[in-house]
Parts: C-alpha cells; structure tokens; sequence
C-alpha cells in the first residue's frame, strides 16, 4: 500500500486519497489554446493603447506566484495576516451561520486559509466538502492532496479553471448548502464593471438561501497602503518587474526589465492602488509571437494592477442589488480588513 505524508508528517493511504479526489479539467487542451490566443490579444491591445496597461493575471507564472506569496508574509502587507486573524475569530460563526455547507473557494491557490474554515465545520461535526477552483493544475492537485491526508472525511471536488467558467458550471451540491468564498480582497483586482459582472455571476451560481464570504480590504490613510504595495525589501518591485519576464517567455519578447521601475502609490480620490512599470528611457520593444513592436517615451507607463480598497457600507449596498444580503461583517482592531458573509435572498417581484 502507498502512503502519502504531507509536510505536516501526517500520512494517509493513496488508495482513501485517490477515492475522495476528484479534478476536473474545464479547460480543454482546445480551450486553453484558444484562451492563450485571447491573452495575446489583450496584451496587443493593452500595449497599444495610451496609456498602455496589462491584465493583472500576468503576474501569476509560477515566479510570480511565488513572489506573491512572500507579498504575504511583509511586515508591511498587513492584509493576509489581518484576514487570517478575523478568520480565526469568526470562523465558528460562519459554520453556525452557514450550517453543514459545501466550501467553494475562487483563486483557492495554496488553500491556507481554507483550512480555518474545514477546522471550524470538523469541530461541529458537519461533513466536509471542498470545491477548490484555480487556473493553475499544479498548484490545485498538491494543495488538495495535502488537505486529504490532513483531513480524513473531507471529499474535494477540484476545478482546474477560470471563475467565470467553474461558477456557470457548478454541479448541484451533495450537501444541505453552498458557500463561496472570495478572500484575500482579490475582488479589489477588479474594475467596478468587472466587479458587478462578477457579482450576477455569483448571484447565478448560488440557490437562494446559499451564502457568500467575501474578504476585502478597507480604505484606509494613505501612508499605510503607499508602504504595502512599495516594500522596503522590494518583493513587490521584483512582483510587478516579473510581468515583463513572463511575457518575453510567453510571447518571445525582448523586454529589458533592467530598464524599466516600479512605481505604485494610492491614488486618494479612486480608493484604489495604482501598480505601474514605468519606462527609464525612449525604447522600443519586440513580442515576436504576436507580431508586436511597442515605442515607449522615457518615463512612459504601463498600468498593471488596481487594487481597489472598500467602504463597507457601499459594499453592502452593490451586495443588495444583486440579490445577496449581508447577514454578518467581522473586523479587525483596526478596522483596516472586512469579511462579510452574505444569503441569497429569493427575488423580488
Ligand atoms: C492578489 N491581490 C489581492 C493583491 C493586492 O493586494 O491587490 C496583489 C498584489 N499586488 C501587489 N501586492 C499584492
């Protein structure tokens, strides 16, 4: 018989591991192909424009994954660390609140903080269900595995692939309820378009009296997020700068991150964070895959990140309107972090 230890030391049979772990693949090799050509697209026409801009996710090769998750652990990143704690508070709550509820986590990554959650629901006896959902196989194969050795009952339906894809195709729960989670304020990462899109589709994907847990970051003064998005170790620096190292393995590209810098800093008005590449000198750079030569001024820019921080009155309210009624906000000392737990209310005629 095989066994599987996790860096936990515990073990496990292979055979009760492989019987309670199930992936499915919702992008097709086809699918994924297509979804490349998609990204290049987007990437001809954010580097065309003025100003020019990329798409976040290019952040996420396995580098940049990587280096997010040191982001994590800076003393000035206090959002991780302030979420986990509320999470730690409150997490006997939500699985009172929620009752035995089937756990579908968005952009679950290394699963950490899901781990709360599967402790809270095992203390009260309810059966454990996870649905971990990330465009990255990899990372959602060891992460489930690690979490079947550690939690013998728990059954994990995994979904390599993107939200947009696994919410519209999500399976009929085996269990009395669903809840799902968005942590670790990655809705922040969203345009207020994009955030109300995202928002119906949750909405659509849930059955009325299903929940919502939603981890966001709040507005605070500005010297504190100027510090978090410009570490004094330069972990976000080196984040933002390896964007143009993915591209140019990505697109056969020739971009020299030596002559380019990073430059963020809270923009008051917008509540947001405004993560830029700014160019040192006039250059002109290849994407030979997509046919792409991009002309940039010394100290031109490139967006590549917003980071949307939240009032949370305002978030209740864009809540309500798509159907989803907070039933529960926790906190933090501070007050810089909010998690809100939200039911899908029946509509109103
Ligand atoms: C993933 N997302 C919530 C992070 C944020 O804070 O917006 C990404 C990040 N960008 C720079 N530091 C962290």
């Amino acid at each position: 018989m095989t066994i599987s230890k996790t860096a936990s030391g515990k073990t496990a049979s292979q055979s009760t591991v492989e019987k309670r772990l199930q992936i499915e693949h919702l992008l097709s090799a086809t699918a994924q192909l297509q979804n490349q050509e998609i990204d290049g697209a987007d990437v001809v026409k954010g580097l065309s424009e003025t100003p020019k801009s990329l798409a976040p996710r290019y952040f996420y090769d396995d580098k940049g994954s990587q280096l997010f998750e040191q982001i994590c652990e800076l003393p000035e990143y206090y959002l991780t660390r302030t979420e986990t704690a509320i999470l730690q508070k409150c997490a006997g709550e939500i699985a009172q609140l929620t009752g035995e509820s089937e756990l579908v986590e968005l952009g679950s990554g290394s699963s950490t903080k899901t781990r709360i959650l599967l402790d809270a629901y095992q203390e009260i006896g309810y059966p454990l269900r996870y649905l971990p959902i990330d465009v990255s196989a990899g990372i959602l194969e060891s992460s489930a595995r690690e979490l079947l050795v550690d939690y013998p009952s728990l059954q994990v339906h995994a979904l390599a692939s993107t939200y947009e894809l696994a919410l519209a195709r999500l399976a009929p729960t085996q269990l009395p309820s669903r809840t799902i989670c968005f942590l670790g304020s990655t809705l922040g990462n969203l345009n207020s378009q994009e955030c109300d899109r995202f928002f119906s589709q949750i909405a659509d994907a849930l059955q009325v009296g299903e929940y919502f847990l939603l981890g966001i970051d709040r507005q605070k003064p500005k010297h504190l997020l100027d510090a978090a998005y410009n570490d004094s170790q330069g972990v976000t620096a080196a984040f933002n700068l390896n964007i143009l190292h993915h591209l140019n393995r990505r697109f056969d590209g020739n971009f020299d991150p030596s002559q380019f810098e990073h430059w963020a800093f809270y923009n008051e008005s917008e509540h947001q964070i405004e993560m830029h590449l700014r160019s040192l000198r006039s250059q002109t750079v290849k994407l030979n895959a997509l046919n792409l030569t991009i002309e940039f001024e010394s100290g031109e820019t490139i967006l590549t990140e917003i980071s949307r921080k939240f009032n949370l009155d305002a978030m209740q309210q864009e809540l309500q309107t798509r159907g989803l009624k907070t039933l529960q906000i926790w906190s933090d000392p501070n007050q810089w972090f909010g998690l809100l737990l939200c039911q899908l209310q029946p509509p109103t005629s």
